[in-house]
């Protein structure tokens, strides 16, 4: 176990983190110089490669000759960099000693890098600070060390800077991890080694010949194959079919020891059932498993953003249910349940992360099972305090369950009910951290309040940038936010934030007619203040967006029945052969077909044909 070091590298989105993981697979050869034929190896889903973003943690084992001459196994767990998978990352630092942490010397502190070395110190951990990208000649490693100090608190001297793209230094980081980040044994785990043996799932993933593959972190015991282990939290039993590690691809092991990283074959059919944060447990006395204390957890995640996703051809509704089951297999935070709309037919309400994680699911889905989708809006989940308590009335009138203390959760604006039956209405808020350069901090202040948000305070990185704190709704973020403090940042900016809690708002449902039917995919919740204006501009920009037809469409906005705002789209009919004057049959048929196949991604609904694009646009600002 003195020989076994388990660390994760922790950095801001794009500062180099799983570039540098590829330079220790290289110098530890880990991986065959002829597979190194791409970039980014850990980053394994097509989508991660694409993108070149990391989704999914992923571990890693590597052998290690170090300066002092003594062989080491070095267990790395890479970790993903968007917000929206921030608990990816809390997960990877419980299974390890110590964190690199990657700072690009061309930027220098940014948001996230607050909120992983905050994290990172919640866990105890041993930190390595790495200041990346060195070859560039905007880097600054001076202002980026002098920062380093100056708010982490991490002495100048502690600093590594390095090039993970031309490989500068890349050794003097893997010693660091030898001689800075403590063993296991060494790190505390002690305390919970009780005779048993324990492991902390911190990953599961469903692989199709070996079915759900648990990542484990055994803290106590050992474990092999053909060991009989429980599930603590479920008290499931398991035959261990296969224990092994990573080198990054799975290579099966004789045994996984105390303090070691590997994976076990659990022969489960769902990763929910090895669930993330379980302990697997195991003892010569099975009867003890009613008094076996299990290993922290996480806290289990909570979907924040919520989307309906229809199929365009009504008859693939079976196989976007077969889709979501399989993606969910891999994806524990994906939840979803069926959901019927008089617009759009059947499908389902989805929860995700954040918006990133919604697009990555809607291409998943598009791209490996074919599927013609339309996706609503996203809505945050509201809390509604019913009036009274008379639950049976409501439920009739409503159509909704409420709770015990009169309340239900929402994370449809259809499901909203009428306003009389109404106490309260609760939405999520959030943490959010903002760094930037001070030049923007105006026009920051001015953004944030327009999506009701409170100012909280402000400190000083540098003589140049500050770092900002603010309270605010967790649905005015998840559109556009960041798209926008981006461009009014000329790109400088960047943020983090963590949900605070439920907080009271004055809120209400803003309907969309279109030809006088009301559509429920197009229902939004909206703040009181300033709906009237809301209403009017969605208008105005369905009518650009929706083509035009034979007759007239009238687009309303309405607030309980009553319209606050009107346009209407006049009647049009698009001849797309008009140009042509005889000729070839083939030709008109083609322009036809071309036409038919622009109308793929829209979707009937009543006479009117409503595009994709709707759905998002409405809640983009200007
Ligand atoms: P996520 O996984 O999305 O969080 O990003 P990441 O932190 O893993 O960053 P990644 O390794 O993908 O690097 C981001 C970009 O920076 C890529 O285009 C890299 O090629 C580039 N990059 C990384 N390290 C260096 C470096 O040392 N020098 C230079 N010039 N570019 C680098």
């Amino acid at each position: 176990m003195a020989n076994i070091r388990n660390f994760c590298i922790i950095a801001h989105i794009d500062h180099g983190k799983s570039t540098l993981a590829d330079r220790f697979l290289e110098v530890t050869n880990t991986v065959d110089k002829r597979d190194m034929k791409h970039d980014q190896l850990l980053d394994t889903m097509e989508l991660e490669q694409e993108r070149g973003i990391t989704i999914k943690l992923q571990p890693v084992r590597m052998n290690y000759r170090a300066q002092d001459g003594k062989d080491y196994i070095l267990n790395l767990i890479d970790t993903p960099g968007h917000v929206d998978f921030a608990y990816e990352v809390s997960r990877s630092l419980s299974a390890c000693e110590g964190a690199i942490l990657v700072i690009d010397a061309t930027q220098g502190i940014q948001a996230q890098t607050m909120a992983n070395v905050f994290m990172a110190m919640e866990h105890d951990l041993n930190l390595i600070p790495v200041l990346n990208k060195i070859d560039l000649p905007s880097s600054d490693i001076e202002r980026c060390s002098h920062e380093i100090e100056n708010t982490l608190g991490i002495p100048k001297e502690e600093i590594i800077c390095v090039s993970a793209k031309d490989g500068t230094n890349i050794k003097k980081v893997l010693d660091a991890v030898v001689n800075r980040i403590p063993s296991p044994f060494l790190h505390g785990v002690s305390k919970d080694i009780d005779n048993t043996t324990k492991a902390l799932i911190f990953d599961s993933n469903y692989d199709t010949y070996k079915g759900v593959v648990a990542y484990i972190r055994v803290v106590s015991g050992s474990i092999k194959k053909g060991d009989t282990v429980f599930m603590l939290g479920t008290k499931k039993k398991i035959e261990v079919l296969e224990v092994g590690y990573f080198k990054p691809k799975y290579q099966a092991a004789s045994i996984l020891k105390s303090g070691e990283v590997g994976y076990i074959v659990t022969g489960l059919k769902s990763v929910r059932e090895a669930r993330v944060g379980d302990t697997v447990w195991a003892s010569s006395k099975i009867k003890d498993i009613d008094l076996a204390k299990p290993l922290p957890g996480y806290k289990k995640v909570l979907p924040m953003v919520y989307a309906g996703i229809f199929c365009i051809e009504g008859n693939d509704f079976p196989l976007l249910r077969d889709a979501l089951e399989k993606l969910s297999l891999n994806d524990s935070a994906l939840v979803f349940f069926p959901e019927q709309s008089p617009a759009l037919g059947f499908g389902f309400r989805c929860g995700f992360l954040g918006l990133l994680h919604l697009e990555i699911i809607q291409e998943r889905l598009e791209r490996e099972y074919n599927l013609n989708l339309i996706v609503t809006a996203p809505s945050v989940s509201y809390i509604i305090y019913f009036n009274g308590k008379d639950a049976d009335k409501i439920r009739k009138n409503t159509g909704l369950e409420p709770d015990l203390d009169m309340k239900v959760v929402i994370s449809n604006p259809a499901d909203f009910p009428d306003k009389t039956y109404i106490k309260e209405i609760h939405e999520p808020w959030v943490k959010l951290e903002l760094v930037t350069p001070k030049k923007y901090v105006g026009a920051i202040m001015k953004m944030v309040d327009e999506r009701r948000g409170v100012y909280k305070n402000m400190s000083y990185l540098d003589e140049n940038r500050v770092f900002m704190h603010f309270e605010i709704p967790l649905s005015s973020i998840v559109i556009d936010f960041y798209d926008i403090l981006k461009s009014i940042s000329s790109g400088y900016a960047s943020m983090n934030y963590e949900i605070m809690g439920y907080i009271k708002g004055d809120l209400i449902k803003l309907d969309i007619l279109v030809a006088g039917e009301k559509i429920d995919a197009l229902s939004t919740i909206t703040h009181k203040e300033g709906a009237y204006h809301f209403g009017a501009k969605i208008v105005k920009k369905l009518k650009n967006i929706i083509p035009r037809t034979q007759f007239a469409i009238p687009l309303q906005a309405a607030i309980g029945g009553k319209i606050i705002a009107r346009e209407t789209i006049a009647a049009f009919r698009k001849d797309v052969t008009a140009k042509l004057y005889g000729g070839d049959r083939t030709r008109k048929d083609k322009l036809l077909k071309k036409q038919k196949e622009g109308k793929k991604r829209m979707k009937q609904m009543g006479n009117v044909n409503i595009p994709q694009e709707a759905f998002l646009s409405i809640l983009k600002r200007d």
